[in-house]
């Protein structure tokens, strides 16, 4: 892998996949990084990148959804891999604003597959998807790569979408790939209207904590790092064709996650209320529909066949995640465009119990 195409790299994971393999393995090609800068792309994430690997790394501002940009760059650029991250992510926007989820998520992948089986000498094209394609656990049981789809929400669809049509590909056409479904991420550049850096922020500055639900629903937590490696694992060592599952193998219900956010938060003595615990900012808010109940991955294979395995416990990783917001709230203020204030404002209104 010479040139390998990463879409999507100015978003939370993308940008972490990219600074690890040029910071922490022996990748010696370069990195073309394919993104159209919607709300949650930032491309000031990648600023050092930018500055230390100018050599080994580019940024090319292109909708994954345009042929002709897209068919260019390969061209150009000489791809011969491909790691695709880029896609519209958040479960509660698909429920206001499906259309976009089709667009990006499901013709996005068709025009980067489409260019790929068309160029010459093409080596891998890697699928980054969600648990979420397997639906809802109940209390037990774990899904495995063979547990059948049945996604609930439009995000969730629209992935399986795309699944489906990569493994196609290499059925149809003998296109190389692998695909990997993995379990809920957190750690540096989470854009935050995801729980876990939403809830940090809202804490520090004495807004409204909204638990959707009773707050018992389960995730399955990633320190993004580990993921990244699984990843980069993956498309090295992996068999081609292959499905693997990645988890964090950390079950926690939400409202246990954001207890203990509330309570680190108040120990940094950074916070600007002036409530005794920021646990009086809890609020049980009306369900998201649809909402799964709960994630849990067996990734036994990827262990097995790869020796994954990993490294932070949430102990570790939300410590981490914690002290990184604290530090970097420019980076916060910088993303938290025009766009995603009035978002958030319309979203949790009127969603009180
Ligand atoms: P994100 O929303 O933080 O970033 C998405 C990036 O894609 C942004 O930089 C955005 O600008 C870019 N993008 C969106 N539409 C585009 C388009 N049409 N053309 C080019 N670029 C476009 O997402 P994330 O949380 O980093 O997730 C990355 C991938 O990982 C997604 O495919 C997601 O489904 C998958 N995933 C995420 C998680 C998680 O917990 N965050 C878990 C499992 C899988
Ligand atoms: O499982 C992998 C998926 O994890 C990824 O495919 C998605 O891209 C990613 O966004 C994430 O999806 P979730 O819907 O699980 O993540 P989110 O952070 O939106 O919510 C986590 C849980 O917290 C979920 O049960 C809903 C709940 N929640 C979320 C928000 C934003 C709340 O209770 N309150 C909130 O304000």
């Amino acid at each position: 892998m010479k040139n390998l195409l990463v879409t999507g790299g100015c978003g939370f994971i993308g940008s972490n996949f990219i600074r690890y393999l040029l910071e922490e393995t022996s990748f010696s090609g370069r990195i073309i990084n394919v993104d159209n800068l919607t709300y949650a792309g930032n491309v000031s994430s990648l600023d050092d990148i930018q500055r230390n690997y100018s050599d080994r790394y580019c940024f090319e501002k292109a909708d994954v959804c345009d042929p002709a940009a897209i068919n260019e760059i390969f061209k150009r650029q000489g791809i011969d891999s491909v790691c695709h991250f880029a896609a519209e992510s958040h479960v509660d926007r698909s429920i206001t604003s499906p259309e976009i989820f089709i667009n990006t998520n499901v013709k996005g992948t068709f025009t980067l597959l489409e260019a790929a089986r068309n160029q010459a000498g093409f080596l891998l094209f890697h699928h980054v998807s969600t648990d979420e394609v397997y639906g809802s656990l109940g209390k037990t049981g774990f899904f495995t790569e063979t547990t059948p789809y049945a996604p609930s929400s439009p995000y969730s669809a629209s992935k399986a979408a795309s699944d489906h049509l990569v493994r196609a590909y290499f059925h149809t056409y003998g296109l190389e790939m692998t695909l990997s479904n993995c379990s809920n991420n957190y750690g540096p550049f989470q854009f935050p209207e995801k729980l876990i850096p939403l809830m940090i922020l809202n804490a520090l500055n004495g807004k409204p904590l909204p638990i959707y639900g009773d707050g018992t629903n389960v995730r399955d937590w990633l320190y993004v790092r580990d993921h990244c490696k699984a990843i980069w694992m993956i498309m090295e060592h992996g068999r081609r064709g292959e499905t693997y599952n990645i988890g964090g193998e950390c079950e926690l219900e939400n409202r246990h996650i954001v207890e203990r956010i509330c309570d680190m938060v108040d120990q940094s003595g950074r916070a600007v209320h002036s409530h005794a615990s920021s646990r009086e900012l809890i609020r049980y808010v009306k369900d998201r529909p649809g909402h799964d109940f709960r994630y849990a991955i067996d990734c036994s294979k990827l262990k097995d066949e790869l020796g994954w395995k990993p490294e932070e416990s949430f102990d570790t990783g939300i410590e981490k995640s914690v002290a990184w917001y604290l530090d970097n709230l420019a980076w916060v203020a910088n993303i938290e465009s025009g766009e995603y204030l009035e978002w958030i404002e319309t979203h949790y209104k009127g969603q009180e119990k």
